[in-house]
């Protein structure tokens, strides 16, 4: 199966270090000296719901015992608004970080990108002139990261996305944003509550998925990232929802996610997110939930121009997957089941939207041109309203 031109350019770009191991944050440590040797402090930025879950302590530990003076930022919230950033930049040249370790769901390993940026004792950039593609270069403290979620896969991306002002995101794209060092531990993941690990399983998902469809940068090794995450989360998002104990299915998730993120860092995300932006920037929905209402609507609407591609994905998905049209029409119909039976609500309409809203979100929507340039199929404001409408 050919799915890609085999003559075809292409560049490709990820971390340098992933480690992995059920108990693994406890080595921590180990990384920090390595990527941080001079350090004498370092600033870990995460939210009060990770705080609370008590997932840093065997880290911070770690760390302690290294010799590192660690100051916790407990301070981010969901979608996070660059004031956030902005504090959390603060206190690290307060405490003089030498190191900034993302811990948490992709809100705090955002954050944590940015933090690293700006604290660092040569930079004069303010926020908004990282704002963009590769729009200027980027000096950074050392940075790690430590996702708690199965999700975003920001662990491994050079994007980091900020609401700005009431209702907008603001996103960087720069490869200074990449970290040291990615430590993967299932266990943090295992207390994950069931709603939270559906709309974050279903945004790696949809990251695969879109990345595989991109119409710009998709090559040979995004296309065997995507597959393979497609491959784990397809198969362990059900059992990881409803028996959030089973630790073979919470690191099939982690390691789909993270494998979702290196696809689409380098073959980016496409309509499903363009269209998912303003729920969350309008409606505070979950980033994850915000696309798994989007998804079905935008798929069906693709499949004029990714059906092949899509019925590679049923593929992979599914045991016994038809060829060609066929294939392309279970392998959306899987996935808006499965959307379902995660139990995540499916219809905009019970998330608080009213119709009256639609038009808006259409507006809104056209903003992410850099989402939707990447689209298998042109995608305008009357098409982005007919999508709200679908999904209504
Ligand atoms: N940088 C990227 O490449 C990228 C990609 C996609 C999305 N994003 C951004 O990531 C953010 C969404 O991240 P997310 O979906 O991971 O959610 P999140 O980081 O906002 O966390 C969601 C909730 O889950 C809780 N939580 C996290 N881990 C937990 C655990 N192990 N146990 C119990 N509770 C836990 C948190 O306290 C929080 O309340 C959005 O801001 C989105 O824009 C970034
Ligand atoms: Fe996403």
């Amino acid at each position: 199966m050919q799915s890609t031109n085999p003559a075809q350019d292409y560049a490709f770009q990820t971390v340098r270090h992933v480690e992995a191991g059920i108990g693994a944050s406890a080595r921590l440590g180990e990384l920090a000296a390595r990527y941080a040797p001079g350090a004498r402090s370092a600033l870990l930025v995460t939210d009060a719901g990770v705080r609370k879950a008590g997932l840093f302590e065997p880290a911070l530990r770690a760390l302690r015992e290294g010799g590192l003076k660690v100051q916790v930022f407990d301070g981010v919230q969901a979608d996070p608004p660059d004031h956030v950033a902005l504090f959390a930049c603060t206190q690290a040249r307060e405490v003089g970080a030498g190191l900034v370790i993302g811990f948490g769901g992709g809100s705090s390993m955002d954050v944590a990108k940015i933090v690293a940026c700006l604290a660092h004792p040569d930079n004069r950039l303010e926020l908004p002139q990282l704002y963009g593609v590769e729009s200027v270069r980027i000096q950074r403290l050392p940075l790690l990261q430590v996702p708690t979620t199965a999700g975003t896969g920001s662990e491994v991306t050079r994007v980091a996305i900020v609401t700005t002002g009431a209702t907008t995101k603001s996103g960087i794209v720069n490869a200074g944003l990449l970290a040291d060092a990615v430590l993967l531990d299932a266990a943090l993941t295992r207390g994950l509550p069931p709603a939270v690990t559906a709309a974050t399983g279903i945004d790696a998902m949809v990251h695969a998925i879109e990345a595989y469809t991109s119409a710009r940068r998709k090559n040979p090794l995004s296309d065997m990232l995507a597959r393979e995450a497609l491959r784990l989360l397809g198969g362990s998002l059900l059992r990881a929802v409803e028996q959030g104990e089973d630790l073979r299915a919470r690191e099939d998730m982690l390691r789909g996610a993270m494998l979702a993120g290196m696809a689409f860092d380098n073959a980016p995300v496409a309509a499903v997110h363009a269209l998912a932006y303003p729920l969350g920037g309008i409606h505070h929905l979950p980033h994850g939930l915000s696309n798994a209402l989007v998804l079905p609507h935008v798929l069906r609407f693709n499949e004029p121009a990714a059906a092949e591609l899509y019925a590679q994905l049923a593929g992979v998905l599914l045991p016994q997957a038809a060829p060609g049209a066929a294939g392309a029409r279970q392998m959306i119909d899987h996935m808006a089941g499965l959307c379902a039976s995660s139990g995540l609500p499916t219809r905009l309409r019970d998330c608080g939207v009213e119709p009256a809203d639609l038009a808006l979100l259409a507006r809104e929507a056209m903003g992410q041109q850099r989402l939707l340039q990447n689209n298998p199929r042109p995608l305008d404001e009357a098409d982005a309203l007919a999508i709200y409408e679908a999904a209504f």
